[in-house]
């Protein structure tokens, strides 16, 4: 047999993993730490009553015979597709429920999908980025070009004409820098794709996160995008799903081919998400869960407000909390985004996630998320002012 060289071209160890085990060694060093993570995106609130009510219920259903389910469609209940088209209808995106398919979230999707196309495929992604697009097509062996996203373009990069991609990745808003694409910005990367038959891959896993009405939630607001983008969601960061796990993924007809391909990758490759979370994901969308879920959502974003002001008073430079969970910030004195880390988590014993580990771009900056209990944010932003 023959390995798939392609791994040898990866990092290491996956960003998270990398930050997870340097963790790891401090606390078996300083047992007596107080430390507190703003490092990963994962959501420290339990999920909301309407949920968790739904996922009783579910469970009891499972329990009886006559209620009973065992395989469910691959591409998830109609039950969860309408409620998600009724979802989009709210942003006036009017999707078939055949172009909606549910999945186990978005990181896994966005691997996923290269399945559809060639591996002789160039892929442009911006950088930083989320580490997910570049290593699923590193270890597929396809070339990966980078947008540079900097303070001058307000790290939402542009395309150069002069370039030309058939993959293109745009997450908006944007994981790690929290900066979100206008409508009209959007129009030039579709228009872009169009002329060089290119295909988005949109990931929209911040959507609920955006507060102006001005700004796209889904790249389907914006004209002639169904012949050009798939969109990922994903109720991890919308809804607490971090460990239960539920997304949606848009494949539109007007895509061609790649809607009915996807089909045919799922009914192969994938049994569907569980009965009884696809019940929760429903009650997500119901009244009551948006309800709740929005006053989750309000309660990070009151945080991303603690630690922008902090970052403010410490003269810190720093965008992003205002439609995103993540605070991008310019690392104080110079350092550099490792260095930083170990300074933070030495003298502060506070974790977040270098920059540098999302992109040569990233070097030099710092991302902290909002996902923190209220008491450790504000905690973590008492030991900031004291040091800096
Ligand atoms: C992050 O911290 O960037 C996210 O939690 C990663 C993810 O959603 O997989």
């Amino acid at each position: 047999m023959n390995i798939n060289p392609n791994y040898e071209n990866l990092e290491q160890s996956y960003l998270f993993s990398t930050i997870a085990h340097k963790v790891n060694d401090f606390i078996s060093k300083n047992p007596d730490n107080k430390l507190i993570r703003l490092g990963i995106g994962d959501v420290t609130l339990p999920l909301c009553k309407a949920v968790t009510d739904a996922l009783h219920k579910a469970v009891d259903e499972m329990g009886v015979k006559e209620t009973f389910r065992g395989y469910g469609p691959e591409q998830g209940y109609d039950f969860l597709r309408e409620a998600v088209q009724k979802y989009y209808k709210k942003h006036n995106v009017e999707l078939d429920l055949d172009e909606i398919f549910i999945s186990d979230g978005a990181k896994s999707d966005l691997g996923n999908i290269l399945d559809l196309f060639n591996t002789n495929n160039t892929v442009l992604v911006p950088d930083p980025v989320y580490p997910v697009y570049v290593d699923t097509n590193v270890m597929a062996g396809r070339k990966v070009i980078y947008a540079d996203a900097n303070g001058e373009n307000g790290f939402l990069p542009l395309p150069d004409e002069s370039i030309k991609a058939d993959l293109i990745y745009i997450c908006s808003p944007n994981n790690p820098t929290g900066a979100v694409y206008n409508r009209e910005q959007l129009k030039i990367w579709i228009d872009y794709a169009k002329k060089s038959d290119a295909v988005i891959l949109f990931d929209a896993a911040y959507e609920c996160f955006i507060s102006d009405e001005n700004l796209p939630h889904s790249i389907y607001e914006i004209e002639g995008a169904k012949a050009c983008a798939i969109e990922f969601c994903s109720l991890s960061k919308t809804a607490g799903f971090t460990g239960t796990r539920c997304g949606y993924t848009i494949v539109p007809k007007a895509l061609g081919k790649l809607n009915k391909m996807w089909l045919r990758r799922q009914t192969t490759k994938f049994n569907g998400v569980p009965y009884i979370v696809q019940r929760a994901a429903e009650a997500v969308f119901s009244e009551e869960g948006q309800k709740e879920i929005k006053e989750n959502i309000n309660y990070y974003k009151e945080n991303a407000k603690i630690i922008s002001d902090t970052l403010d008073k410490c003269n810190i430079w720093h965008v992003g909390g205002k439609h995103s969970p993540y605070i991008w910030l310019k690392c104080p004195n110079n350092m550099k985004s490792w260095e930083f880390f170990d300074y933070l988590l030495n003298n502060a014993q506070v974790v977040g996630t270098p920059g540098a580990g999302f992109g040569k771009n990233g070097e030099g900056y710092f991302r902290l998320t909002s996902f923190g209990s209220r008491e450790n944010t504000s905690e973590a932003m008492k030991r900031f002012e004291k040091l800096f």
